[in-house]
């Protein structure tokens, strides 16, 4: 691995994703050379492939996620870690049940990097992006579960304008909400291009010109709906904080506002009381660098939360 000049690591972005906050999270998780590592959230496992150098060959990696076709390009470029490598297609929401299942009831580091990859965004076949006409899908396990165009569908006006009110922070919600419904009564949304058109048509036209692209927040409200992102968090914190070992660590980078205060929510309230089983490291989040904010724009909403598992109070 080698990090460049201008602090992208261009072996990774070879792969189309640069993992954000990269050196931070390998300062917080303090790997040790042959320990035991879990990374919920794999993708094109840039964050697992630091990690499979700083544990050395005695070191066990866990990569967890829940998109299979990212999961096989990422086993493919892998390969040659396969042997101390286990790749699991699954949510991380299982932490638990797929780290026993790896044989492994212990682990001294775990991190959570949250949302999309820029893979994820790029094929316009996933329907996550505005910018080019794709199937309006949205699902990151396309094995299962409820599309975009399914949600759009079936969700009573109302609930629809809470959808990209609350996740989407959209101030236009209730009227992109009913021009949906209207739109839907003249036949189903099928496509990403007929959801713009929809919002444009919604919206005044002095938003259609702001600093982020007028679709951005209603397309990242239907994503967190389709994939019930918001609901895990919470329990998949816990259940990673249970599996740590004594001086183990947490990371969890998150971009999105309600995820951080999930982060920040669980890691406090497992600091406290009178048998915390978490030492809170960071009482701030950590951000991106203006550097690597230049060099990695995505990087700019990014942020890190770290805890250590005190040696209290034994594994769940
Ligand atoms: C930001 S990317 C991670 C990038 C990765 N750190 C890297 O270095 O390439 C987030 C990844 O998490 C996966 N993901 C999101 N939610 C998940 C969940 N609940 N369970 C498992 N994987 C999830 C997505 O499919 C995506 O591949």
């Amino acid at each position: 691995m080698k990090v460049g000049d201008d602090g992208v690591n261009h072996i990774e972005s070879k792969y189309g994703h640069v993992p954000v906050l990269a050196e931070e999270v390998m300062a917080g998780l303090h790997c040790r050379t042959g320990g035991t590592y879990v990374d919920c959230t794999v993708g094109q496992g840039g964050l697992v492939a630091r990690i499979l150098d700083a544990v050395g060959p005695a070191g066990i990696v866990i990569g967890i996620d829940r998109d299979e076709e990212t999961l096989g390009m990422t086993r493919e470029r892998l390969k040659p870690f396969a042997a101390q490598l286990k790749l699991i297609h699954g949510n991380f929401v299982d932490i638990q049940r797929h780290v026993r299942t790896a044989g492994v009831s212990a682990v001294d580091g775990i991190v959570f990097d949250l949302g999309i990859s820029s893979v994820q965004l790029d094929d316009t076949a996933r329907g996550f992006s505005f910018t080019a006409e794709g199937p309006l899908d949205m699902r990151m396990d396309r094995s299962g579960g409820t599309t975009a165009a399914q949600l759009l569908e079936r969700l009573p006006e109302t609930e629809l304008s809470n959808v990209i009110f609350q996740y989407g922070e959209e101030r236009y919600a209730r009227r992109i909400a009913r021009a949906v419904v209207r739109a839907r009564e003249r036949g189903p949304l099928r496509t990403t291009a007929d959801l713009v058109a929809i919002i444009r048509g919604a919206i005044p036209a002095s938003y259609r010109h702001g600093r982020i692209h007028f679709a951005t927040r209603t397309f990242q409200a239907l994503r967190i709906a389709v994939n019930s992102e918001l609901d895990i968090l919470a329990p998949a914190f816990r259940d990673a904080a249970g599996m740590l070992a004594p001086g183990g660590r947490l990371c969890i980078i998150s971009f999105h506002s309600l995820e951080d205060r999930i982060a920040k929510q669980t890691i406090r309230d497992l600091s406290q009381g009178p048998e915390p089983l978490l030492l809170r490291m960071t009482k701030k989040p950590v951000m991106a660098s203006d550097r690597e904010v230049a060099a990695n724009p995505r990087s700019r909403s990014a942020k890190l939360r770290i805890a250590e598992r005190l040696p209290q109070r034994r594994c769940a």
